[in-house]
């Protein structure tokens, strides 16, 4: 079966990273999918699909469409924006429906909001267009609306979570959606000693005295990540040996939605918190594995938490806000510890627990990458995808239940 993968961006954030992690499990096991990956700018997820021999190519999107976003911003000024935007996305779905016909795909799998737009405008029958859906469709002002105009060209759509899956419902209920949870690379994402200087040393920061705890938040700079939330509990909360902060991760998306590293950076020093700031890099097992602590700290639900599930594959202790699909990701105590959303005085309790105890590390970290490896397993999800994928391929039209772990009947919203 020959699927197109059609990726609105060619950085990494975590809908790229679980799509590498598909990619790798079917590699190693025996579907019969025909993968190629054609990303809407280019970018470093390019590079790893070129290491993997995965077939790819880049077709960029225009820049009136790249900063097309509508996760910030008042209301007039997005209305504005996308009707100024409508004959570009136009002209660029005629440009990628020709693209596309080269490949003949028998699916096209967009993997973001603007991927599904355009993949449902740009596929020419007898081609299915599926949508993988890794945010909150709801929360949107414009995605509704579009989406809903486009629903009759989507065969199906996968949820990454339950909650994914139920805001789908609501918002866009034409479109039959199924929950595929995802996977992590358990192989590469696994416990193992940590280096702390090496993070010390990326950062620039002088050797740390012994005994000194690491505690990061990994993220993109989207501006609901909730840095300021954790820039702000972690001024607050006490230690009575050396920490030290780390913030990982960087901006991915040409929208406005998202800080800068300089705003960043203004935050803490008004917090008066000393933090490093390390952009995401190749070998993201290595930097968990430094980390004594990984935080998460959104602000609004989390659509999946796929850093939450890496981290806890790496047997670190985790503090996740109980929201979204994150709070399906953990046992609160026993495997991470969990937290009202946007609660900072909460946030400063776990934050100080975990500091002040080791062995309460020790003891979720074990937990939880026991759990991870039942939890994330990629042979699970990849399996699931290629049955989806195979039910979609049988129907005539939009895609019937799906065999797996967890599903919701098309149309209903899952229990
Ligand atoms: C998006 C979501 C995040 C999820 C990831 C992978 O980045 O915001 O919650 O883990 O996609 O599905």
């Amino acid at each position: 079966m020959r699927v197109v993968f059609l990726s609105p961006v060619g950085q990494i954030g975590g809908a790229e990273r679980v799509l590498l992690t598909l990619l790798d499990a079917w590699r190693t096991g025996s579907h019969a999918i025909e993968p190629l990956v054609l990303a809407l700018s280019d970018g470093p997820l390019l590079a790893e699909l070129r290491n993997r021999k995965v077939r790819c190519a880049v077709e960029p999107m225009p820049a009136r469409l790249a900063k097309l976003g509508d996760s910030g911003g008042g209301l007039l000024a997005t209305v504005a924006n996308g009707l100024l935007a409508y004959p570009a996305l136009m002209s660029f779905a005629a440009k990628l429906r020709q693209r596309l016909k080269e490949f003949a795909p028998d699916i096209i799998h967009a993997n973001g909001l603007k991927a599904h737009l355009l993949a449902s405008l740009a596929a020419s029958p007898p081609c299915k267009v599926a949508w993988h859906l890794h945010d909150f469709v709801g929360f949107r002002r414009l995605a509704p609306l579009l989406l809903s105009r486009v629903a009759g060209h989507a065969a199906g759509a996968i949820a990454v979570s339950d909650a994914v899956a139920v805001d789908f419902l609501r918002a866009v209920p034409r479109v039959p959606v199924s929950v595929i949870p995802n996977a992590v690379n358990t192989a590469r994402f696994c416990p193992g000693t940590g280096n702390g200087a090496w993070l010390d040393e990326l950062a620039g920061m002088a050797e740390a005295p012994s005994g000194t705890v690491r505690v990061g938040l990994v993220a993109t700079y989207a501006l609901w990540k909730g840095h300021d939330l954790f820039i702000r509990a972690a001024a607050r909360a006490r230690a009575s040996g050396p920490v030290r902060y780390f913030i990982i991760g960087g901006p991915i998306y040409a929208t406005g939605a998202q800080r800068t590293r300089e705003e960043l950076k203004a935050l803490a020093r008004r917090s008066g918190l000393e933090v490093a700031f390390i952009p995401m890099q190749a070998e993201m097992p290595a930097v968990y594995r430094a980390l004594d602590v990984v935080v998460h700290a959104s602000t609004s639900p989390e659509p999946f938490g796929l850093v939450i599930a890496e981290a806890m594959a790496c047997g670190r202790a985790v503090i996740a806000a109980r929201s979204g699909g994150a709070k399906d990701l953990f046992h609160d105590g026993e495997d991470a510890l969990g937290y009202p959303m946007g609660d900072e005085a909460a946030l400063v309790l776990a934050l100080e627990r975990l500091i002040e105890f080791r062995s309460l590390r020790e003891n979720l970290g074990t937990a939880a990458a026991l759990a991870a490896r039942q939890r994330f397993d990629p042979a699970r999800q990849a399996r699931d995808m290629a049955e989806w994928y195979a039910a979609v391929m049988e129907s005539s039209g939009t895609v019937p239940e799906r065999a797996g772990s967890r599903r919701s009947r098309p149309g209903c919203i899952p229990g």
